[in-house]
C-alpha cells in the first residue's frame, strides 16, 4: 500500500473519531479512574470502538495498538497506532484542547500519521519524505534562535505527585532559560504545535507510543529535530522525548543536563 493511501485512511478516521469527541464535548463525562489521576471517559472508548472497527473493517489483517485495549498483534507488516483521545483531562472538564492521533507503520518505521482537533478543525498529517501539513497546507517549525525568546511546552505524567522524576527540575530549569512554558495536557498536539511554529520547544517524561507516533511522524517532516532528553536517538518506544525547532534543540540539551547537576 502507499502512504498516501495510508494517510487517506487515517485522516478520515481521526476525523470520524473527531466528530465522537466534538458531540459529547461539555456534557457530564462518566469517568473511571485508570490510578489516583489517571483518568478514562466512556468517550474514549467509544472513540476508540469507532477507530478500531473502521481500521479491522478496512485491513483485518493489519496489527493495532490503541491505548485502551489490549494491542491486537499480527504478521502483518503494518501497524496502526491510535490514542482515540489525547488530552483526555482537559477533556471530562471542558478545557478545549484534545485531539485524536493516528498513525501506521510499515516494518517498524511510520507511514503516515494524522493528528485532528475537532475544536478548531485542525488536521495535521504526514508521511515519510513528503512534509507536513495543516489542513492541506504545508507547515515548517519556527526559526527561532534563541532559548531565551522561546515559547516551550512540556507535560507531567500521571504518577507525578508520587515519582521522583517528576519533571520538576526541568520545568524549573526552562523557567529560567526560556521565554515561557506552557502545559497544555495533550503531547499529541504539543508535537503538531512545534510542527507549526506555536511552540519553538517540548520535552516529556513518560510518554507512550500512542501519543507520540503520529506527531513524531509530523513534525520530522516540518523540520524539527526529535531526540530523548540526553539527546540520543529517539523512536516511539522511548519515554522521554525532546522535540524543538532544531536550532534551540543543542541548548536545550544543555539546560536539561544542567538541571540534573
Ligand atoms: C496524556 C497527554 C498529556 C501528557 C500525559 C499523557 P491522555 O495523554 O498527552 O499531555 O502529559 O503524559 O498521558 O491520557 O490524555 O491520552
Ligand atoms: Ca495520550
Ligand atoms: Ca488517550
Amino acid at each position: 500500500m502507499e502512504n498516501w493511501e495510508l494517510l487517506a485512511f487515517a485522516e478520515d478516521v481521526a476525523r470520524g473519531a473527531g466528530a465522537i469527541l466534538r458531540r459529547s464535548y461539555g456534557r457530564q463525562q462518566k469517568i473511571h479512574f485508570k490510578g489516583e489521576i489517571d483518568l478514562v471517559t466512556e468517550v474514549d472508548r467509544e472513540s476508540e470502538k469507532y477507530i478500531i472497527g473502521r481500521i479491522r473493517e478496512a485491513f483485518p489483517d493489519h496489527g493495532i495498538l490503541s491505548e485502551e485495549s489490549p494491542e491486537r498483534t499480527s504478521p502483518s507488516p503494518y501497524r496502526w497506532i491510535v490514542d482515540p483521545l489525547d488530552g483526555t483531562t482537559n477533556y471530562a472538564h471542558g478545557y478545549p484542547c484534545f485531539c485524536v492521533s493516528v498513525g501506521v507503520e510499515r516494518d517498524g518505521k511510520m507511514a503516515a500519521g494524522a493528528v485532528y482537533d475537532p475544536l478548531l478543525d485542525e488536521m495535521f498529517t504526514a508521511t515519510p519524505g513528503s512534509g507536513a501539513f495543516r489542513n492541506g497546507e504545508r507547515i515548517g517549525v519556527s526559526t527561532i534562535p534563541d532559548l531565551r525568546k522561546s515559547l516551550l511546552a512540556t507535560g507531567f505524567a500521571y504518577d507525578v505527585k508520587v515519582a521522583a522524576d517528576n519533571n520538576f527540575d526541568y520545568f524549573r530549569a526552562f523557567v529560567f532559560t526560556g521565554q515561557a512554558i506552557r502545559r497544555d495536557g495533550s503531547a499529541a498536539l504539543d508535537l503538531c504545535y512545534v510542527a507549526c511554529g506555536r511552540f519553538d520547544g517540548f520535552w516529556e517524561l513518560k510518554l507512550r507510543p500512542w501519543d507520540t507516533a503520529a506527531g513524531f511522524l509530523i513534525l520530522r517532516e516540518a523540520g524539527g529535530v526529535v531526540t530523548r532528553l540526553d539527546g540520543g536517538r529517539y523512536d516511539i518506544h522511548q519515554p522521554d522525548i525532546l522535540a524543538s525547532n532544531g536550532r534551540v534543540h543543542d541548548r536545550m540539551i544543555e539546560v536539561l543536563r544542567g538541571a540534573k547537576k
